[in-house]
């Protein structure tokens, strides 16, 4: 499950050059497709080490960073101690079972949707956890041959295809949808595009 496979793996998770160069880009796009407010509450979902809210947080007002991985969040605790990151605030939870409470003005996620398998119930989870006016950006893979993962990860989504995300966001009162493609993995000598979807929730 999620949990073992993250947990073991989160000591290391910042030592993978392709995996900080992704989450750089990832963040970079973000930053370009929104119009950012230190005003802004934040919310990341999946947030693994706090690769994209530790590059985010100049430009918002507070991050929550959630993760299932006891592990993961552990190694953004210590980053947030040693680097004195008030602003960001890491917890521990399933997002699907323990939403957090209230509501902020920014959504994001890295990699992180094609772990859940009920796709159709985070996207209900994520956008009534939005301001009216609130903006979602989520990244994650084009839909892939199945290969990006080795088996211990799980069950996993083989990405996504992003028409069909586009309007499941619009189904749940999203406008101003838009796609990008952030950046492209190379792995086992094939490309692996990763897709960034931005949308505003209706005010
Ligand atoms: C591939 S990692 C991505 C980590 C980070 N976003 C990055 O780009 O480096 C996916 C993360 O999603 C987390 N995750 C999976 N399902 C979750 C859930 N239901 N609630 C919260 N976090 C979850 C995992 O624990 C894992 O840390």
């Amino acid at each position: 499950m999620n949990n073992t496979y993250f947990n073991s793996r989160a000591a290391a998770w910042d030592d993978n050059p392709v995996r900080i160069e992704n989450a750089r880009r990832i963040a970079a796009a973000i930053r370009a497709q929104l119009p950012f407010s230190q005003t802004w509450t934040a919310l990341e979902f999946g947030c693994g080490t706090g690769l994209i809210s530790r590059e985010l947080l100049p430009g918002l007002g507070s991050i929550l960073a959630v993760d299932l991985s006891s592990g993961m969040i552990e190694q953004l605790q210590k980053r947030i101690e040693e680097d004195g990151m008030k602003n960001i605030k890491a917890r521990c939870l399933n997002i699907l079972t323990h939403p957090p409470t209230g509501t902020v003005d920014l959504i994001f996620s890295s990699m992180a949707l094609h772990h859940v398998p009920e796709t159709g119930l985070l996207l209900d989870a994520l956008t009534a956890q939005l301001n009216p006016g609130g903006f979602i950006a989520l990244a994650d893979l084009d839909s892939e041959d199945g290969k990006f993962h080795d088996e211990e990860a799980g069950p996993v989504h083989h990405g996504f295809n992003r028409a069909e995300l586009m309007q499941r966001l619009r189904d749940r009162g999203c406008e101003a949808v838009a796609a990008v493609t952030a950046n492209t993995i190379r792995k086992n000598g094939r490309d692996y595009p990763v897709f960034l979807i931005t949308a505003r929730k209706a005010a």
